[in-house]
């Protein structure tokens, strides 16, 4: 048997490949300690990895002493310090884009390091971030990380409720925010909803503004400062706090499918290894690489593959403020070329709108510049694959279809471009570290191939979750009790015949909206909160841009919607609220008013059948027979959307 070597940080073979797996499998310490050798350590580990999967505790490199930072721009600095590192490409072309380099991203990262210390945020301390796509959103959250602060990203598409809900969950001293944030023709006050946010918010001390659009904003004399302001004064050096492996380096909110969404926990250096190692082997990355991910900073693929991973890695990371239709449906291709982009990762929910206009777009650029392609967030549905090998990739370039979770910190299956197999519709093999099983209902194991069932993984691997923040207890309820001894993902999942996965979406009440996941439980509770509501249903339906679009059906109360010129007015208040308490990404696509709901004679809501409704198929709903009213069913696809 060989032994874990250099080679096994990087894969270059299929061959490369299967050794490596093997390795990381059946001797997983000896393996992780082989690649996290080169890193920055402050203190080497004591233990490599000490699991407990049905207890959800994992720990990695347990005794290593480091700050990821260190990693990200120290280390790189003698040999990369004139590199760029970050490339930004602002909303509209006729800005100028700015590019930072090793050297300059790091002082800007210690600068606002000792502002963020200047201001009071001591190691330990949660820090939320609700930005645009911004350098001053990854310096910051890099500045958090030098200091050991815990950064919390909020996607700046969350309303003011919902920033209060992750705010207080986390008990932030300090919010960082910008006077507004530009997304195409539109312009959010972004300070605005903050400030509405902390009015519940007690937690908060103080709040640093970004000048980004030059608007007036109110500025809390005793909690509001000025980034730019702050940063002038501050030093271009700041000694990073040494932390433990297991420290926590950030907290993300992701919704389940309670009606609360929980806050996954990563911690430093297993987050690190595992961000680094799958980005530099998934996408088989080379020195002089351009690499592009389109996702934002708010949720967890920029974290750990706009952000973490590339700077890991030592590469070039493009950030881009806008959206893919802005000025027109070539900005994607306009901007590869712009900056001859060579790596390129987005979602497929972009790549069907973009499908759907005129193929000049694509077509008038050259998209040379172009080696790997990957798609991440859903499934990639055979066409939109197509249309992204052909347009696109011009046939020559690999794509890579990762799955994986905010909770699982990085890409768990996924080819390795042009180097494990890539079909469509395939998300592919496992990574090294990643051991997948298909459970049945009753938590057996499925053996074989050409098989289907829920996906668990068996193994610790180093980029999991360690905990929801303040409550252990949900993180093991959630992930770990479902089926002891395993880490449930949520998702159902088909082995090919050649053991290649295919993820088939989720198995619990979660829908993925573009890429977003949203509890249908969440979504029910801020539609409740309507005054005309007394009830809600909400489930998925296929949509052709967002993958599954939102379907809810509301019980009125009585007089509320009197006739059915009532019911716009009615609808159109009831999305209001849900744009309040979470935002515009979870807006319902189809509201369907109802006088009640399939129930069972034990009071539980039969989804099944609303989500045939709501799928069109209402030719075979199954057993209706337990359903407490059954006349209700018909009432309702006589009325569905
Ligand atoms: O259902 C899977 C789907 O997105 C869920 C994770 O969502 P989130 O935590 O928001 O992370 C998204 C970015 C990693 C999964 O449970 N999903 C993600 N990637 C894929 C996918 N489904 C199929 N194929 C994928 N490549």
């Amino acid at each position: 048997m060989s032994t874990p070597n250099p080679q096994h940080a990087r894969i270059r073979s299929l061959e490369g490949y299967h050794e490596a797996y093997h390795l990381s499998i059946h001797h997983p310490a000896e393996f992780w300690a082989a690649v996290a050798e080169p890193f920055t350590w402050r203190r080497k580990w004591d233990t490599v990895v000490d699991s407990d999967m049905a207890a959800g505790r994992n720990e990695w490199f347990a005794g290593a002493r480091l700050n990821i930072t260190e990693n990200c721009l120290d280390r790189h600095l003698a040999t990369r310090g004139n590199k760029l590192a970050l490339i930004w490409e602002p909303n509209d072309p006729k800005e100028r884009h700015l590019r930072l380099t090793y050297r300059e991203l790091y002082q800007h990262v210690c600068q606002f390091a000792n502002v963020l210390m200047n201001n009071g945020v001591e190691k330990g301390d949660r820090v939320c971030l609700y930005m645009p796509m911004i350098p001053e959103l990854a310096i910051a959250v890099l500045a958090c990380a030098r200091i050991g602060a815990v950064h919390s990203v909020i996607f700046a598409g969350f309303s003011a409720t919902a920033i209060a809900d992750r705010v207080n969950d986390a008990q932030a001293s300090l919010v960082i925010t910008a006077d507004g944030l530009n997304r195409g023709t539109k312009q959010i006050p972004v300070k605005r909803v903050v400030d509405e946010a902390l009015e519940t918010c007690p937690s908060v001390r103080k709040v640093v503004v970004v000048e980004h659009l030059g608007w007036p904003v109110q500025m809390d004399p005793e909690r509001d400062v000025w980034y730019h302001e702050e940063t002038d004064n501050a030093a271009k050096t700041c000694p990073a706090e040494e932390m433990k492996a297991e420290d926590p380096l950030f907290i993300l909110y992701t919704s389940g499918s309670t009606g609360k969404p929980k806050g996954v926990v990563h911690s430093t250096a297993g987050y690190m290894v595992w961000a680094d190692y799958t980005f530099r082997n998934v996408f088989q990355v080379e020195e002089n690489d351009v690499y592009w991910c389109t996702a934002d900073i708010g949720w967890v693929t920029g974290h750990s593959y706009l952000l973490y991973g590339p700077l890991l890695a030592g590469s070039t990371s493009l950030m881009f403020e806008g959206i893919p239709t802005y000025p027109d449906a070539g900005r994607f291709w306009e901007v590869i070329d712009k900056h001859s982009v060579s790596i390129f990762y987005t979602a497929p929910t972009a790549i069907r709108s973009l499908m759907a206009e005129p193929l000049d777009n694509v077509l008038s650029y050259s998209l040379d510049s172009l080696r790997v392609l990957g798609s991440v967030g859903e499934p990639i549905n055979a066409e939109a694959w197509h249309w992204y090998n052909e347009h696109v990739g011009k046939g020559r370039c690999p794509i890579v279809d990762t799955w994986w979770q905010t909770e699982t910190g990085g890409i768990m299956i996924s080819a390795l471009a042009g180097i494990t197999p890539s079909v469509p519709a395939r998300a592919g093999l496992p990574l090294p570290g990643v051991l997948p099983v298909l459970l049945n209902q009753d938590g057996s194991e499925i053996e074989g191939n050409d098989q289907e069932g829920y996906l668990a993984i068996k193994q610790s691997w180093p980029g999991m979750i360690r905990t929801t923040y303040g409550d252990h207890d949900r993180a093991v309820q959630t992930y770990f009790a479902p089926y002891p001894g395993y880490y449930f993902t949520g998702d159902g999942a088909r082995r090919d015949e050649n053991g290649l996965y295919r993820i088939i979406g989720r198995v619990d009440d979660v829908i993925n909206v573009s890429g977003h996941r949203f509890g249908t439980a969440e979504i029910e509770n801020a539609i409740n909160e309507n005054p005309n509501v007394v009830e809600s249903a909400v489930v998925g339906f296929p949509h052709d841009v967002k993958g599954q679009g939102i379907y809810a059906y509301v019980i009125c109360r009585e007089g509320a919607c009197r006739n059915e010129a009532d019911m716009p007015r009615v609808e159109a208040s009831i999305i209001e609220t849900v744009v309040a308490e979470i935002g515009k990404i979870a807006r319902p696509d189809k509201i369907q008013l109802v006088s009640g709901l399939p129930k069972t004679r034990s009071g539980k809501i039969m989804r099944r059948i609303l989500r045939k409704v709501a799928e069109g198929e209402t030719g075979n709903l199954g057993d209706t027979t337990t359903l407490l009213d059954p006349a209700v069913v018909d009432e309702i696809i006589r009325g569905a959307k």
